[in-house]
């Protein structure tokens, strides 16, 4: 089985050690691949919503994997077992992500390998403020760069750590890399902040904390090229 380049940035990501959970898994896909390539002993395939649920418990039949992989109907980890080692919540909304974490009081212990949609800002701020350590961050491309996709790896620490404007835009562990897919991300990061400015400059309304806030995130963001 082939996946995605974004989809297999979320597999390089998991520990490859125990049971994995993927949360709002849909078709599957990823459980199945770590099963399937031996890495993972047990899975469980979650989602809130019973249609995808059956479409993931087809295509688990279709592989033989019924055994090893067991569909769970639930919002994010509620109902999850705590022998989970390895939380994979991808494709879905930062916000949403970040309600999941919030609610949950039994997988702290879990490695969580995230892939928000959007909100990834708030993101990288709700893990520093909440004790999260980011172990890494990557950037994927797909469409020839037209879709650009943040995966972080982060585990619970209780540990909170001092963090900067810039960490917000880009995790540490995503500073220190050198990559195109990277380069991309920041480019489109600041063309997005040039197009605020530009639609303030025509509106009438000019919230100077707003402008000077976009601004120093435009010249963070240029010193990271
Ligand atoms: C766009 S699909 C992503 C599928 C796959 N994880 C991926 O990255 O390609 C999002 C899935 O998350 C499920 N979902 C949304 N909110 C959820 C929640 N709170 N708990 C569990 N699943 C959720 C949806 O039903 C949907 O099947």
């Amino acid at each position: 089985m082939k996946l995605s380049s974004r989809l297999k940035k979320i597999v390089d990501f998991t520990d490859k050690c125990g049971v994995v959970a993927d949360i709002g898994t849909d078709h599957a896909l990823v459980p199945v691949y770590l099963i399937e390539n031996g890495f993972y002993k047990k899975a469980y395939a979650c989602d809130i919503r019973p249609l995808p649920l059956k479409r993931a418990e087809k295509y688990i039949l279709s592989r033989n994997l019924s055994d090893k992989i067991t569909t769970i109907l639930t919002n994010g980890l509620q109902n999850v077992p705590d022998d989970t080692d390895t939380v994979v919540i991808a494709g879905m909304g930062g916000e949403m992500i970040i309600d999941i974490l919030l609610s949950d009081t039994t997988h702290h212990s879990a490695t969580f390998v995230l892939q928000p949609m959007t909100a990834v800002d708030s993101l990288r701020e709700f893990l520093y403020k909440n004790g999260y350590q980011i172990l890494d961050e990557d950037i994927v491309a797909e469409q020839q760069g037209r879709k650009l996709y943040s995966v972080i790896k982060t585990k619970k620490t209780d540990l909170l750590k001092d963090y900067s404007a810039i960490d917000v835009l880009l995790s540490p562990a995503l500073q220190r890399k050198k990559s195109a897919e990277k380069e991309l991300y920041i480019k489109k990061l600041i063309y997005t902040r040039s197009k605020i400015l530009e639609n303030i400059n025509k509106s009438k309304i000019h919230d100077e904390n707003y402008i000077n806030m976009i601004t120093d995130e435009m010249n963070l963001l240029k010193e990271c090229l």
